[in-house]
């Protein structure tokens, strides 16, 4: 059995979709959900789905004590779905290849530091794009530049505004996301 956490800064609604997909998996198990902001809709979805929530800070980010409770907790991957903050050298040493983020816009397009959530959407639209989509990475210390796992993109029309972008995307995110990370751990095995 492989054991993946969760980190959320957010809604959660992928992590939802995650959990929700490997419910009945002999070989993947959604074990832990960590989150960095006390406001998160995460937090909630956690009580309701049970499965437990770990609250960390920026200090704990760093110091290794994240880390430590993954070990602990004998996670083997991390998912990051809709987690704001660069992940730190330590945890990347100590997940290599074995941390994925999706990305709401086709990389290498549209990333990078500050490039989240509505800013993608509203750049996406700004630049009249006719075309946006989703990218699931691996991770490593810089900002969205993990190679790349998987990608699908759908048509922005001219009378999209960002909301409309960003509800196209997330159908696909939630139809991709549990199905790619579930490929990617069986084919790492
Ligand atoms: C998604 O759009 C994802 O691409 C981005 O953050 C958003 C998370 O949404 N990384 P949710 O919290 O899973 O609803």
């Amino acid at each position: 059995m492989k054991n993946i956490a969760i980190f959320a800064s957010g809604s959660g609604s992928n992590a939802e979709r995650i959990v929700e997909y490997f419910a009945e998996s002999e070989q993947i198990n959604v074990k832990l959900f960590l989150c960095n902001n006390p406001e998160a809709g995460v937090i909630q979805r956690a009580e309701r789905l049970q499965i437990p929530l770990i609250m960390f800070d920026r200090p704990a980010f760093k110091s290794g004590e994240v880390v430590k409770i993954l070990q602990e907790n004998q996670i083997d991957w991390v998912i990051l779905a809709g987690f704001l903050w660069l992940v730190p050298k330590n945890v990347v040493e100590a997940f290599p290849n074995k941390i994925i983020n999706i990305h709401p816009a086709l990389l290498p397009k549209f990333g990078g530091k500050g490039m989240y959530g509505h800013f993608v959407h509203e750049a996406v639209v700004e630049n009249e794009e006719t075309e946006s989509g989703i990218t699931i990475h691996f991770v490593n210390e810089c900002y969205d530049e993990g190679g790349i796992i998987f990608q699908v993109s759908f048509p922005v029309l001219k009378t999209d505004m960002p909301e409309d972008v960003a509800r196209k995307g997330q159908v696909l995110e939630h139809t991709h996301f549990p199905e790619v990370i579930e490929r990617t751990i069986l084919a790492s095995t």
